[in-house]
């Protein structure tokens, strides 16, 4: 059986938390390379969540909360949007821009956390849970560059 979706996404949430930190410190080696494979990891996972799980979220009583993390999600992406066409040889500048992704990507995380993840635990049965984890591993993967899946 597919594994729990909760557990799927509390360990890719520890993954992502770990590589923004390293990104949001000065003097980080290969800063590019680990910024893209920060990406590689972060838009599948905030896809995934918004194909598989968010939809899910709205029919089962939770809307509001799903609506939230919508709006977080995209917060998100337009914060890495911009950071994209920021020069990563003013580092001072960078990290800063960095370190606000890292406080939203914090913040959202711990809404899903403790707010989300035990409203779904209440609400959803562990084989739900379970069918709702190979959903979001197919949403992820459609997200992926073919080379990665
Ligand atoms: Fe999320």
């Amino acid at each position: 059986m597919a594994q729990n979706v909760i557990d799927i996404l509390k360990q890719e949430h520890e993954m992502v938390l770990s590589m923004l930190s390293e990104l949001a410190s000065k003097g980080t080696s290969n800063r590019e390379q680990k910024y893209s494979t920060l990406k590689e990891n972060l838009m599948p996972h905030l896809i995934g969540e918004e194909k598989a799980l968010y939809p899910r979220l709205m029919e089962a009583g939770m809307r509001d909360m799903a609506l939230e993390s919508i709006e977080e999600h995209s917060a998100v992406k337009t914060l890495l949007g911009q950071l994209d066409s920021a020069p990563m040889s003013e580092e001072d500048v960078w990290v800063a821009k960095m370190k606000v992704i890292q406080e939203n990507v914090e913040h959202h995380i711990s809404e899903e956390e403790d707010k989300i993840f035990p409203a779904m635990q209440q609400k959803m049965s562990s084989d739900e849970l379970s069918s709702l984890g190979s959903r979001y591993e197919e949403a992820k993967r459609s997200a992926m560059p073919v080379a990665a899946r």
